[in-house]
């Protein structure tokens, strides 16, 4: 681990007026659910063209609930682990202002981060196609692929965002919104290059932020958007970020302000309707 460059860290987010992390599948690898492109990515199981598609939901659901069922038998029994830990710490500690993750495991709010937005949706919910009834993840046994709604016996979806499906509207408001007035952000655990998604830490770098990524290798973000590379585990580099950063402060920590919380979460704007494209 670079300890010269976890210093530097530490160092720009305690100078940094407002600090952001954007996350993705690598962040939770430590805590036993795969990435994607990994060497024991879930995409080298399944083929994402065949699952991953909201064509290939709806042609066969029955087919994709099972990867589903597969992906999230593994969210469920996963626990954060101390690189999701470490920006809990680093949010309470009035360091961090939001997390914008690519996951849909939920790890963030049970290591007790507040401001999380969910790019690509979350598992905890699914929706009738039909009714829009929205059933809790968390009350179904997936025993009968693929799951119906017990009203109205149509087909149900998990909130998560299939390629080729718009992105939340909410989510994008309040990720461009951050990424748009942060001074930093932290990019970890992801390959950059699934859009729109991974053009958020590009926005930051277009308002002057610096840009921290934390990977086990170099990604395209890595020689053209990112000032520094912190090579290795998340689950690592984030706690020690972290112990430099307390190490740094002052004695009367900085309190996030309230109102910067409740601002971002009042704001209600239809922006743009981007559709989720692989590349
Ligand atoms: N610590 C830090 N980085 C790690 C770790 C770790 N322990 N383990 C893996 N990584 C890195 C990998 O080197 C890789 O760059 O995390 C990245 C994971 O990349 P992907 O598997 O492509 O995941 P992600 O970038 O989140 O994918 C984006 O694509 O498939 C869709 O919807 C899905 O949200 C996902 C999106």
């Amino acid at each position: 681990m670079e300890r010269e460059l976890i210093v530097r860290a530490a160092k720009d987010i305690l100078h940094s007026k407002k600090t952001i992390a954007f996350t993705g599948a690598g962040i939770s690898v430590e805590s036993g659910i795969p990435d994607f492109r990994g060497a024991q990515g879930l995409w080298q199981k399944y083929d994402p063209e065949e699952y991953a598609t909201i064509h290939a939901f709806y042609s066969n659901p029955e087919k994709v609930w099972m990867m589903l069922k597969d992906m999230f038998a593994l969210v469920m029994e996963a626990k954060p682990n101390p690189a999701h830990i470490g920006l809990a710490e680093l949010e309470r500690m009035g360091y961090l202002s939001s997390i914008i993750t690519q996951n849909v495991d939920g790890l963030h709010q049970t290591a007790g981060s507040k401001n999380v937005i969910e790019f690509h949706g979350s598992h905890r919910t699914l929706s009738c196609l039909k009714c829009s009834t929205k059933i809790d993840g968390l009350s179904l046994t997936l025993e009968d692929l693929p799951p119906r709604c017990s009203r109205c016996s149509s087909l149900l979806k998990p909130d998560v965002v299939f390629f080729g499906e718009p992105i939340p509207w909410e989510a994008q408001v309040m990720s461009f919104k951050e990424s748009k007035s942060c001074s930093a952000v932290l990019v970890i655990g992801t390959s950059a290059v699934v859009y729109p998604a991974a053009s958020i830490p590009i926005t930051a770098k277009g308002r002057g932020a610096i840009v921290i990524e934390v990977n086990k290798e170099p990604t395209p973000l890595t020689d053209q958007i990112s000032d520094y590379l912190i090579c290795g585990s998340a689950g690592e580099i984030i706690p020690a970020i972290v112990e430099e950063v307390k190490r740094g402060i002052s004695p009367h920590p900085r309190p996030l302000p309230s109102g910067e919380r409740a601002r971002v979460r009042g704001k209600r704007q239809e922006y743009c309707n981007l559709s989720f494209k692989m590349i």
